[in-house]
């Protein structure tokens, strides 16, 4: 499996509603990111992360798609 496009080596901060479902992007073509827009279908070998947000918050969702803790920023970013 090829590594996913870094989207930006920064979070994506986005307001996420409780109960509502999002669609983050795992392959990094995007341009609705950090959600999916349906490009993973041209790399074939990506499938977008479908959660439901537990609660309404404020998170940063991870841009360059190397976290460890997918969706959320765990700060790997920092070292790319
Ligand atoms: Fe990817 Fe922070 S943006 S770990």
């Amino acid at each position: 499996m090829s590594d996913p496009v870094i989207a930006q080596t920064s979070p994506y901060r986005v307001d996420l509603e409780e109960g509502e479902k999002y669609a983050y992007c795992t392959c990094g073509l995007s341009d609705k990111h950090p959600f999916c827009n349906g490009a993973h279908k041209e790399a074939g070998e990506f499938k977008p992360n479908v959660f439901i947000a537990e609660k309404t918050e404020t998170v940063g969702l991870c841009g360059c798609k190397r976290t460890g803790n997918e969706p959320r920023c765990d700060g790997t970013h920092k070292s790319l």
